[in-house]
């Protein structure tokens, strides 16, 4: 493949292979003083960033780092974005400059495929508006598959996932169902009907407005951030009411197995959708989440980049 734009992109074999050169990265590095791989000498990974990011950024930063690549961090603001350069120039001046990756964040959905027509090196989708986010969902699958016991090779055979809260606004949701899915993982989306997209009937999973009646036999609970600057008053409840009815508190978390895992993407609204006590709790997997993100990216690159010049 020369790009990752959607998870969709990826069939369940390509998917795994993700996952499973993550974890020979990870097994790799364990335990070294110097946390580097040669595999990427001399190539350039440009991480272009239109959208504020605090884990995906520093993440792809540290994964092409430690594969030894040159990395040149480029945020909209302070460059010539900000005196009207178009996403077009400024891909082109990237491309004379010689990137073999693209790594792009941007507010608009579908940013990262204009973007693919433009560069002849990789490009790799940080998150495009409310569309997709498909090295989350890889990272989440790779914690999902460490914390179930799963081993190397393995799918999501069976997993049951729910993922509650803002799915209309979340290119995390759209990225998780898709790649769940096609690692074999039985998804339901739970969401009040004005935080559910309009057609997510055909979406390859169930979805239901009762958190209370989904949670019992969920392997795995993700929440999703409640993404207020997108959205207007009107159809969202109270912070209030929204957490009554949608927010994972001690309450509802002391209800779930034993060996249920709570996840969440970040950045949280701590006290909305998720109790600071939950989130910082034993079966909160949200720190080990970004670790993963780092192992998971390096093995998007590598397997992009290929390795060798
Ligand atoms: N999960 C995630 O995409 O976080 P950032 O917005 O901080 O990158």
């Amino acid at each position: 493949k020369q790009h990752l734009l959607s998870a969709a992109d990826l069939s369940r074999d390509e998917a795994v292979a993700v996952l499973d050169t993550a974890e020979q990265i990870e097994a790799s590095l364990a335990g070294r003083e110097v946390k580097k791989l040669p595999t990427l000498r001399g190539r350039t990974v440009v991480n272009l960033f239109f959208e504020d990011s605090t884990r995906t950024r520093i993440s792809f930063e540290l994964a092409a780092k430690r594969l030894s690549a040159d990395v040149i961090n480029f945020s909209a603001k302070g460059s010539s974005v900000s005196k009207g350069e178009s996403l077009k120039d400024t891909a082109l001046t990237l491309q004379a400059m010689g990137a073999d990756a693209v790594v792009i964040r941007h507010g608009a959905s579908g940013a990262p495929y204009q973007l693919a027509s433009w560069v002849d090196g990789s490009v790799v989708n940080a998150g495009d508006g409310t569309h997709e986010h498909p090295t989350q969902a890889l990272l989440d699958a790779f914690t999902m598959r460490k914390r179930t016991g799963r081993q190397m090779g393995d799918d999501l055979s069976g997993l049951k996932v729910t993922l509650v809260g803002d799915v209309l606004h979340s290119r995390v949701a759209r990225s998780n169902v898709l790649l769940l899915h096609t690692l074999g993982a039985d998804v339901t989306l739970v969401a009040p009907p004005t935080l559910l997209p309009v057609g997510v009937e055909a979406w390859p999973c169930n979805h239901s407005y009762d958190l209370d009646a989904s949670l019992p036999g969920a392997d795995v609970v993700m929440m999703l951030r409640v993404q207020r600057e997108r959205m207007n008053a009107s159809y969202f409840p109270t912070e209030r009411e929204y957490s009554r009815r949608y927010g994972l508190d001690a309450t509802r978390a002391a209800r779930l197995g034993d060996d249920t895992i709570v996840m969440h993407p970040g950045p949280m609204n701590r006290g909305m959708e998720i109790a600071a006590e939950v989130a910082d709790g034993t079966r909160s997997t949200i720190v080990e989440q970004v670790a993963n993100g780092v192992s998971t990216r390096m093995a998007v690159l590598y397997l992009l980049l290929g390795g060798a010049q």
